[in-house]
């Protein structure tokens, strides 16, 4: 694969300013594009631009508040003179958290058909990230394991670990000229575990449970 696959490519990335999505704001620089941060936590905001550099600039932005998506599409039109990708990452509260991954899809879907351009989604498997502190059970943190631990240990995919880069790389691929044909499409980055079936390995272990 090039190394300049978003050679002349403006994009927004939400979430930007942290996790999944700074580490594909990284990505998508290194690979040639021009990217605009959205995001809200704009504490980051000096040291991001600092050290990313010029390609690089800053917006606040709630995604859930449509007078700063607005705003957030038109400073990036002024600054970089077009948009071509929307890396949407982060905004979503817990509460909505089910409803939202399930209903993403269908927007994704739906956006795929009404509107002529490319949409699609990426969904991950576990990654070590702000978002998952904390979500370790205390039972599993009783056996000494961490979040990292406990995601590779009930995994598929054995002695692999999932990084945020490896997000990045995904979203690199759909928001490249490599995808140009591909839309409508949830890519799993998630080693197989969504394909395999966890009521057989419940009854399995209740069944040599009760032997
Ligand atoms: N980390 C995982 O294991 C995992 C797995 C599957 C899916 N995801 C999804 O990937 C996305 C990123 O996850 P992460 O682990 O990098 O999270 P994170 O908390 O590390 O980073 C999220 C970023 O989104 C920003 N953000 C939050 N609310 C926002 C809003 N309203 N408007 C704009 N920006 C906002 C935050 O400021 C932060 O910079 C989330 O949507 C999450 O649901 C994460």
């Amino acid at each position: 694969m090039g190394c300049n696959r978003l050679e002349g490519k403006v994009a927004i990335i939400t979430g930007g300013a942290r996790g999944i999505g700074e580490a594909t704001v990284r990505h998508f620089l290194s690979h040639g594009a021009k990217v605009v941060i959205a995001d809200v936590r704009d504490n980051l905001r000096e040291a991001l631009c600092h050290e990313l550099g010029e390609g690089t600039s800053y917006i606040h932005c709630d995604v859930t508040n449509m007078d700063d998506v607005h705003k957030t599409v038109s400073f990036t039109v002024e600054k970089f003179g077009k948009l071509d990708i929307m890396a949407i990452f982060g905004g979503f509260s817990t509460y909505a958290y089910a409803c939202s991954k399930t209903a993403i899809v269908g927007l994704m879907k739906n956006a795929a058909v009404e509107f002529g351009i490319r949409v699609n989604c990426v969904s991950p498997y576990g990654v070590v990230m702000h978002l998952t502190d904390g979500l370790v059970p205390v039972e599993v943190m009783n056996l000494n394991l961490n979040f990292e631990d406990l995601m590779s240990k009930v995994g598929n995919l054995q002695g692999v670990v999932l990084k945020a880069e490896d997000i990045a790389q995904a979203a690199l691929y759909l928001a490249s000229d490599d995808a140009k044909y591909v839309s409508g499409q949830n890519l799993f980055v998630d080693g197989g575990v969504t394909i395999v079936n966890p009521s057989l390995v419940m009854d399995y272990s209740s069944l040599l449970g009760q032997a």
